[in-house]
């Protein structure tokens, strides 16, 4: 364990980073969805220090992060539908899966031996002046230890992984709450990977065609998207669905009309419940009682919720 230091987001803060980037260190960033562990993907140590920090499992790919669409093209080969969502969704919360471009030399462990590369354009300006103060591109997974609640403050980071990282830069609560959407293809048809911080409806209207489930690969050695675990984003305590209220000693994080201890949107705005998902989760979960959360509809924003609290809920692998 070494100290990690806590960066403001100034220019001569955020190019400390970058050195850090270079240097081959870790360095936690702040993008609109939630924070990122980065760390040079080109550099095999850089990357594998990810994985050791987080304890992560190392058939999990991770996702690059580019400072826009041009660098992107560098890493990854857009046909014309993946260099459409490109073009109408970054940067932003879409995470693209594309075919790895020959000679993009990006460590192997970033893709963990997989033809295809996950991109992302992220818009938070902290994230751009990093990527750009760098000048190169960072692998980013969420920064928080493998299985446990995505961070989306500074203080969520310093409290899973301070010490395993060279620093985070603090630029206060992510606004978007939950990870970026992630889309593939597969048979020529685009597949939603993972939803999340945009809803599979906007992106469906912009390519004027539904989006398909991830196929079940039967035996095949990974899943489609190799990171979606069934228990992930877990808490330490038990966690129940669909409460209307709570029972005996339940920590209720409420939704709309159900009022709880910490309440995600009282007027119901899933824009507004995404935002604190994860805050609240780390709250309930200090609290050390069992968590009870209120129903959230399914459409929209609301899938991506209800996915990170169904892995919540999920048996634990132990
Ligand atoms: O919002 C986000 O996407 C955040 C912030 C930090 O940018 N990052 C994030 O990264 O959530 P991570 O590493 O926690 O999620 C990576 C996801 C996993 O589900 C992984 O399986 C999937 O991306 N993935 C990565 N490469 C893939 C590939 N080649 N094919 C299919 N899925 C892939
Ligand atoms: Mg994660």
């Amino acid at each position: 364990m070494s100290r990690t230091r806590l960066l403001s987001p100034e220019q001569e803060q955020i190019c400390y980073g970058a050195m850090m980037l270079a240097r081959g260190r870790l360095v936690a960033m702040p993008t609109e969805t939630v924070y990122g562990l980065a760390g040079d993907a080109r550099n095999p140590a850089a990357v594998a220090a990810i994985f050791a920090a987080k304890g992560r499992p190392s058939f999990n790919p991770l996702i690059v992060h580019a400072p826009d669409l041009a660098t992107a093209e560098g890493i990854g080969i857009f046909d014309a539908p993946a260099r459409a969502l490109a073009q109408a969704f970054w940067p932003g919360a879409l995470t693209l899966v594309v075919p790895l471009r020959p000679g993009a030399g990006i460590a192997s462990l970033v893709t963990a031996g997989l033809d295809t590369v996950a991109i992302r354009v992220p818009a938070h300006p902290v994230a751009q002046d990093l990527l750009r103060s760098f000048g190169g591109v960072v692998a980013a997974p969420s920064a928080n230890p493998s299985g446990r609640i995505s961070p989306t403050s500074a203080a969520h980071v310093m409290a899973g992984l301070g010490g395993r990282l060279a620093a985070v830069i603090d630029a206060g609560p992510s606004p978007v709450g939950v990870e970026s959407t992630i889309i593939g293809w597969q048979n020529g048809r685009p597949v939603l990977l993972r939803p999340g911080g945009i809803p599979a409806e906007t992106i469906e209207a912009r390519l004027g065609q539904t989006l398909d489930r991830p196929e079940a690969q039967a035996g095949a050695p990974r899943p489609a998207a190799p990171g979606m675990l069934a228990s992930h984003y877990a808490p330490r305590a038990p966690v129940r669905l669909n409460a209307e209220s709570a029972t005996g000693d339940e920590f209720l994080i409420g939704f709309g009309t159900v009022a709880g201890e910490i309440t995600l949107s009282a007027s119901a705005d899933l824009a507004e419940a995404a935002a604190a998902l994860f805050d609240a989760l780390h709250r309930a979960d200090a609290s050390a009682r069992p968590i009870a959360i209120a129903p959230v509809p399914d459409h929209g924003l609301g899938r991506a919720i209800n996915d990170r609290l169904r892995r919540a809920a999920a048996p634990r692998d132990g």
